[in-house]
Order: C-alpha cells, then structure tokens, then sequence
C-alpha cells in the first residue's frame, strides 16, 4: 500500500514576520554565531534553544584538528540544556543561523545527526520542539516540530 507524508511549515521575508519570542530567539542564534569556533571550515553555526520556562541556552559550532571530533551547534546547544537543567527537559523551539566565511549572514538547517538528537529529546516532552531556520536573504522558515524534519526516527 502506498503512503504520503507530507510536511507543513511556514516561511517569512524576515525575521520580523516572527512572534516577539521567536523573533528574539533569533537574535540569540545570530548572536551566538560568535561563539562557534570553526578555523577549518571558516563557517560558523549559531543555535538558540528556548526551555519550557522561557530561558535559553545558545550553542555554537566547536570544530578540531581531528575534525569528526567537532560538534555542530544544535547540539552543543541541546546539549548544553540537558546537562545545565536535567530538571527541565522541555524545549519550545530551536533557532538556527549560519554565518560564511565573508561574515554573512545565511543559511542552516540541521544535519541529520543533529535531526535524530534532537528528535530524542523531542520524544521526551509532551509537545512538539519547533525549529527556526534563517534562509537565504534573510527569510526564515518555521518547521513545528523534530519529527517533520526526520520521519522515522530511529528510538529503543
Ligand atoms: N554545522 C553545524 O553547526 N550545524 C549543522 O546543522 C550543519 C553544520 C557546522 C559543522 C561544521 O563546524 C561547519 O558547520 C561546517 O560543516
């Protein structure tokens, strides 16, 4: 039997097309672009994760001479979260943007690693983990949850 899956999101010109809380959730991921440390690649990932009581947790690429070693910056910033607050697993929504190499701002979205990390700690919460990615030209593009970045997720 033939199946469809078809996934819903929303896309805007700017950031200002978004809610005041995703909005500033933005601007936490712009800003944490200056965090990352990424000699090898010269790009650099910023990532902001808003917890269920409002705060947030920003994370940044880290790379190394050994590059596997590296890690991306959705999950050093979730990561980060569930190892700061073991007591608050529960994540609203994830902002993500990178910047290249001539300083601007551009593209991410998440690597399918990060994807299946993030959709184990979505399994964890009651309600979805929205994720907020800046496009090219600024626009932003809102998926409402993990699971419609990566059906199928592998969990045990
Ligand atoms: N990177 C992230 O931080 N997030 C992603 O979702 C994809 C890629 C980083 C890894 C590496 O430091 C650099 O971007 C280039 O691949």
């Amino acid at each position: 039997m033939d199946r469809n899956l078809t996934i819903k999101y929303e896309e805007y010109d700017s950031i200002d097309g978004l809610s005041a809380n995703d909005r500033d959730l933005m601007e936490h991921a712009i800003g944490a672009t200056r965090s990352a440390y990424a000699p090898y690649s010269h790009f650099s990932v910023g990532a902001a994760l808003r917890l269920a009581d409002g705060s947030v947790v920003c994370g940044a690429n880290q790379e190394n001479a050994a590059y596997p070693s590296g890690l991306c910056a959705e999950r050093t910033a979730i990561f980060a979260a569930s190892a700061q607050r073991p007591d608050l697993r529960d994540y609203e929504a994830l902002a993500i943007v990178g910047r290249n190499c001539n300083d601007e701002l551009c593209e991410a979205s998440p690597c399918g690693a990060c994807r299946q990390v993030l959709a184990e700690y979505e399994g964890l919460q009651r309600h979805p983990l929205r994720v907020i990615c800046m496009l090219a030209g600024g626009r932003v593009r809102v998926i409402p949850s993990v699971s419609a970045l990566l059906p199928f997720s592998f969990a045990m």
